[in-house]
């Protein structure tokens, strides 16, 4: 990209070994040196948020959200807000899961890991399918993939700044990257929202 310094640098996990004191005095200098110029976390609650806060100004939290995983709503979210942090949602298409293409009775390639991930036990993928099946006609009538209209929907989350959409080749990054040529209006995501109650996921 043709510069000497990070844009934004993001701690990848909360590290158990180390306070967070140590790890933010750390970024601050690096910040002081100007090879960094924003600091942003990773996988932090609220409270390793406020821990970090103390020490520096963290710009982002780069944290797991998916139709499948909204566990960051009720804390994380509102400490983004009040506190204006970026999130960057990452699995938004929880691993290829609200694509559509995993059907019930999916055989996962040899060493694929997911396999081996509640996610894709045999009666989530039968839930999801169910679920997904609710939201054809809306991407049908949008001109959406199901996986694009799952990215817009992300999108359209309250505190959600970007969707780290993952792509397997170069169909599935040009599929995902034109989802926001469309966008979903207020009532098209407040539909979609409702039809989530349907989909409970088992451990
Ligand atoms: N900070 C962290 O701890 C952390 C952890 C995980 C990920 N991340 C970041 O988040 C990014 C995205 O994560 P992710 O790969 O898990 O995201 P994701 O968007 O939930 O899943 C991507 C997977 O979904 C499938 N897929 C994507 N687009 C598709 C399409 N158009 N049609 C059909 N299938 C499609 C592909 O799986 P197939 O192989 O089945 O084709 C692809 O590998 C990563 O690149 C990484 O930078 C960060």
């Amino acid at each position: 990209m043709g510069t000497d310094y990070i844009d934004l640098y993001q701690i990848h996990w909360p590290d158990s070994t180390t306070p967070i004191a140590e790890s933010m005095e750390a970024v601050s200098r690096l910040i002081e040196q100007g090879k960094v110029r924003y600091a942003g976390v990773c996988n932090y609650n609220a409270v390793q948020m406020a821990e970090a806060e103390k020490y520096i100004t963290p710009a982002s939290n780069q944290v797991p959200y998916s139709m499948a995983k909204r566990s960051i709503e009720s804390e994380l979210i509102p400490y983004c807000l009040e506190n204006k942090k970026s999130v960057l949602a990452y699995s938004p298409l929880e691993r290829g899961l609200l694509t559509g293409k995993m059907k019930p009775g999916h055989v996962f390639a040899g060493g694929d890991h997911r396999k081996e991930v509640s996610f894709f036990k045999e009666e989530n993928l039968k839930r999801t399918d169910e679920f997904l099946n609710l939201l054809k006609p809306i991407a049908k009538e949008k001109h959406l993939t199901l996986g694009q209209l799952v990215i817009l929907w992300t999108l359209q989350q309250s505190g959600i700044t970007i969707a780290l959409v993952g792509a397997r080749n170069s169909e599935q990054a040009i599929e995902n990257a034109t989802a926001v040529d469309t966008a979903l209006n207020q009532e098209e995501t407040e539909v979609i929202t409702g039809y989530l109650e349907h989909l409970e996921l088992i451990a």
